[in-house]
């Protein structure tokens, strides 16, 4: 009677500690994206950072123009994904009219770790044509690789 009880006891025990495992390593674990994501021409590939917390590779923003004159910038003001801290391989920027800063794009990029480079590179903001600052203010640590930051406004 008396052991029952205690499996009893044991069993919902395991089970709460389950299901509040599932509630806080959750949402903590994050999401891990990639392998790499390429994003351009297309706001609509902006939609594969949702909820990323690391994205496992490269990620490349490039050649996304304004045919709309300033409604890039518009959306930009808006587009944010807080929760992404960590890059394995390198960031790179390439002509994205209209971001002219990516403290509200990635305000919590923590790490980029340089797995793999682009050329010796591990950040490269190049041509930004709107780019006015640099913003990454939670970026602490580019594990291995270069900076490359050139012809930008
Ligand atoms: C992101 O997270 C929100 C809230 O948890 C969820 O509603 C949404 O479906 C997720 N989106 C993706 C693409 O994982
Ligand atoms: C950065 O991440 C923390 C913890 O995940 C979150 O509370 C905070 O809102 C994020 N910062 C910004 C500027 O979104
Ligand atoms: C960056 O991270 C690496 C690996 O975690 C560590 O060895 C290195 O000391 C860090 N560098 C700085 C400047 O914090």
């Amino acid at each position: 009677m008396r052991s029952s009880k205690r499996r009893n006891y044991l069993t919902l025990f395991y089970g709460l500690l389950l299901s509040l495992s599932t509630i806080y390593l959750g949402p903590t674990n994050g999401k891990i994206c990639g392998p790499s994501i390429d994003i351009g021409n297309d706001f609509s590939d902006f939609s594969r950072l949702e909820n990323c917390t690391v994205v496992e590779g490269y990620l490349q923003i490039l050649l996304i123009g304004d045919k709309n004159g300033g409604v890039n910038q518009e959306i930009f003001r808006t587009l944010s994904f807080p929760k992404l801290t960590v890059i394995t391989d390198y960031l790179l920027l390439f002509r994205v009219a209209g971001l002219d800063s990516l403290s509200t794009l990635f305000p919590n990029l923590t790490v980029i770790r340089g797995h793999n480079l682009f050329y010796n590179y591990a950040l490269v903001i190049f041509e930004m044509t709107s780019l006015k600052d640099i913003g990454l203010y939670n970026l602490r640590n580019i594990t291995r690789g270069a900076i490359r930051i050139e012809k930008n406004a």
